[in-house]
């Protein structure tokens, strides 16, 4: 028979070992729009009782961040953002193995994101470039519509225009990729060039120029198509252009830090993420992209990529080190620099 001395001794320890068992955790970095970002994180939360941290950076600014904590990694999850640094961020070993049960309900679009990098990341969502325009701005101002890519290199628009900085932000660097698949190297180049003359604030996030146009703060923004629906759905007076040259898409993607502290937790985010169910969630934060999963609900304000003229967008070749690296210096060597 136990004896009450030993039953209270085994007590004891049991309640220290409680007291000092951690809670499971998960540091969530994530580059999707801010309310998307929290009700991922809330959601997975409240599902799993996993306590996370979530943090929202830009795509390319989250990149540097994990690349720079690589010696000692703080993050365990990156979900979101636009797939180039991604890509790169799998090259570079910065992100981790993984194939998830989950991976036959996705698009194959999704899954060759994963397979082009040895299963280091895996796609969540796609959309396509383009760009917005404020309709009662450019009316007092006596616009004309644009409708393409080079309408806004017309002088008239000087001032007028915003898109975001290429080095912090996916959605300009997915911006400056297309320009180059477009147009050529050097056309994309000029091109940029010529949107410099007219451009009034490179932006940190991707999606703020179409929000400052929203708020009648701008005019014209550079974003993906989604991003500005989204505001013309909350009510604004912005209007949705898919540029008449054809475009470049993103697909925002989903990574596993290496290293990561708290490795179960970010399989098991991985895992949900990819569900319907968690994609779902979308739809209530009027985030308009075409998510991975086949048997998620696509909103029917969603702008319809079968519609708009895609350019068979390298991935692998923009999303590589070399490339992105490149591109990004030569941007900040020869366009940034360039008087306005
Ligand atoms: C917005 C878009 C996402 C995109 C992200 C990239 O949130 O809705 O589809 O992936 O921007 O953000 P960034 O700030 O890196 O351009």
């Amino acid at each position: 028979m136990i004896s009450i001395k030993t039953f209270l001794g085994a007590s004891v320890l049991a309640f220290a070992a409680a007291g000092t068992a951690q809670a499971a955790k998960l540091t969530f970095y994530c580059s999707a729009q801010e309310d998307w970002c929290q009700l991922m994180a809330n959601s997975f939360q409240d599902a799993t009782g996993i306590d996370v941290a979530m943090t929202r950076k830009s795509s390319g600014e989250t990149f540097a961040q994990i690349k720079a904590e690589s010696a000692n990694p703080k993050g365990d999850v990156w979900w979101g953002g636009t797939g180039d640094p991604h890509l790169q961020a799998a090259e570079e070993g910065l992100t981790a193995e993984y194939i998830s049960p989950m991976r036959d309900q996705l698009h194959p679009w999704a899954i060759s994101q994963a397979e082009s990098a040895g299963n280091r990341t895996i796609g969540i969502y796609s959309g396509a470039l383009g760009y917005g325009y404020n309709s009662d701005l450019l009316a007092a101002n006596n616009l004309p519509e644009p409708a393409c890519w080079e309408d806004l290199l017309k002088p008239e628009y000087k001032g007028h225009v915003q898109m975001a900085n290429p080095n912090s932000s996916g959605t300009a660097y997915t911006t400056l990729a297309t320009m180059v698949q477009l147009f050529g190297e050097e056309g994309g180049f000029d091109f940029m060039k010529g949107l410099h003359a007219n451009i009034n604030q490179y932006t940190k996030s991707g999606s703020a120029p179409i929000k400052a146009a929203g708020l009648g703060e701008n005019t014209i923004g550079i974003v993906f198509l989604h991003d500005a629906v989204a505001q013309a759905v909350a009510g604004f007076p912005i209007k949705v252009v898919a540029p008449c040259e054809g475009t470049g898409y993103e697909i925002g993607s989903m990574s596993i830090i290496d290293g990561s502290r708290n490795m179960d937790e970010a399989k098991q985010f991985y895992d949900w993420a990819l569900s319907a169910e968690a994609q779902n969630l979308a739809l209530q934060v009027n985030a308009f992209q075409v998510p991975s999963n086949k048997g998620a609900e696509t909103s029917p304000k969603a702008p319809d990529m079968s519609q708009i003229k895609l350019i068979d967008y390298d991935f692998k070749t923009y999303g590589s080190s070399d490339e992105r690296g490149r591109l990004l210096k030569k941007w900040d060597d020869e366009v940034s620099v360039l008087p306005q």
